[in-house]
């Protein structure tokens, strides 16, 4: 099944709603009924507590590489695992997509978030595996703007690094990468306002952003380590454009004390971020790791110094004063 199936996907030009449509959310989004070919149609609306039994067969549904793609094992959900699906906490969303056919209706996906302690969302979708190829994308951007609607500003997902399908949807969202357990998996983050991926207020650490087109930051666990908070994003890309590059701000940056700018990349458009860096916030410290022979150039005491000096120099500028940022 491809995209172009779909007629008048924009939700505003096909939507509809039905009182038992209500979400379980605080934010009631519509359902939106998507025309497909053969008289079928896809709805996709919130989750219902009478769920249960379809997201059952869903997941029953999966195969083993799937199971192994969404729970990094061969897990079969449970009742309760399921049950808490269909029945999200206040502030938490799910929204699944039900085929409706003329030989009858099953449900064919479903994303959502829990809430975590942070404040931000953890998210996780399923979509099967003959409907695969758009809905993955599509019920990622209904969750995004449940979750803004929500008042929750960022959904994070982890992810096996060879999930190539959910890695690449996360990025056409500008996705940012919050450190990893080894190579093999990578822990993501989306912003779900117009100001992209935030700093979590619940975390008073330094905030070190770090910015490359490349691999990560040899020093990131060494970072975390030393007690600081590092975020790292890939700057501008094909799928996403940077707001720095634009001229706008970027939450990120406004809210780091540090930033370390990893120029793996030749092209100007990464010597344009690191000039606005400097340009808008001559206060934020920049500092620029070397790549090629250099690359042994920066120790963990480049980073630690600006960062830590910088942050007490913040809160102390801030005293007497209730820290909004923090
Ligand atoms: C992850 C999942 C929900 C994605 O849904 P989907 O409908 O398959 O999504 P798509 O096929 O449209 O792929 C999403 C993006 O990946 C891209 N993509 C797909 N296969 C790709 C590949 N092999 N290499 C690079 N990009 C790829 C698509 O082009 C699309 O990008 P776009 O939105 O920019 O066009 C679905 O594959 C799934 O259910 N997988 C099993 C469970 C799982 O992995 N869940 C996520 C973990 S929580």
């Amino acid at each position: 099944m491809n995209m172009y199936e779909a007629i008048g996907t924009t939700p505003a030009a096909t939507t509809e709603r039905k009182a038992s449509d209500r979400s379980r959310s605080d934010v009631c989004p519509t359902a939106r009924a998507i025309p497909m070919s053969n008289g079928r149609t896809i709805v996709v609306r919130p989750v219902r507590q009478q769920d249960e039994a379809d997201l059952s067969d869903l997941y029953d549904g999966l195969d083993i590489g799937d199971r192994y793609l969404r729970f990094f094992s061969a897990y079969r959900p449970t009742r309760d695992f399921i049950h808490k699906l269909a029945n999200p906490a206040p502030r938490e969303a799910r929204a699944v997509a039900e085929l409706n056919e003329p030989g009858g209706r099953r449900l064919v996906g479903e994303a959502g978030y829990s809430l975590l302690t942070n404040g931000n969302g953890e998210f996780e979708m399923v979509v099967a595996r003959d409907w695969r190829g758009w809905l993955g994308p599509y019920l990622l951007d209904v969750v995004i703007q449940i979750a803004a609607g929500n008042g929750v500003p960022n959904l994070e997902a982890e992810v096996l690094a060879r999930n190539t399908s959910m890695v690449a949807a996360l990025r056409a969202h500008g996705c940012v990468r919050l450190g990893h357990a080894g190579w093999n998996e990578c822990r993501l983050m989306v912003g779900t306002g117009r100001q992209g991926p935030t700093w979590s207020d619940a975390d008073d650490r330094p905030h070190v952003l770090v910015e490359t087109s490349g691999a990560g930051w040899p020093l990131e666990a060494a970072a975390e380590c030393a007690g600081m908070r590092v975020i790292t994003c890939g700057g501008p890309t094909r799928d996403h454009s940077c707001p720095v590059v634009s001229g706008h701000e970027c939450a990120l940056v406004t809210g780091a004390d540090a930033i370390v700018v990893r120029n793996a990349s030749p092209k100007p458009i990464w010597k344009t971020v690191t000039r606005n860096h400097t340009c808008s916030h001559p206060d934020i410290p920049v500092l620029i790791d070397p790549l090629g022979d250099h690359a042994q150039a920066m120790t963990i005491d480049d980073v630690r110094v600006p960062a830590f000096l910088h942050f007490h120099l913040q809160t102390a500028r801030r005293s007497g004063a209730p820290d909004s940022r923090r």
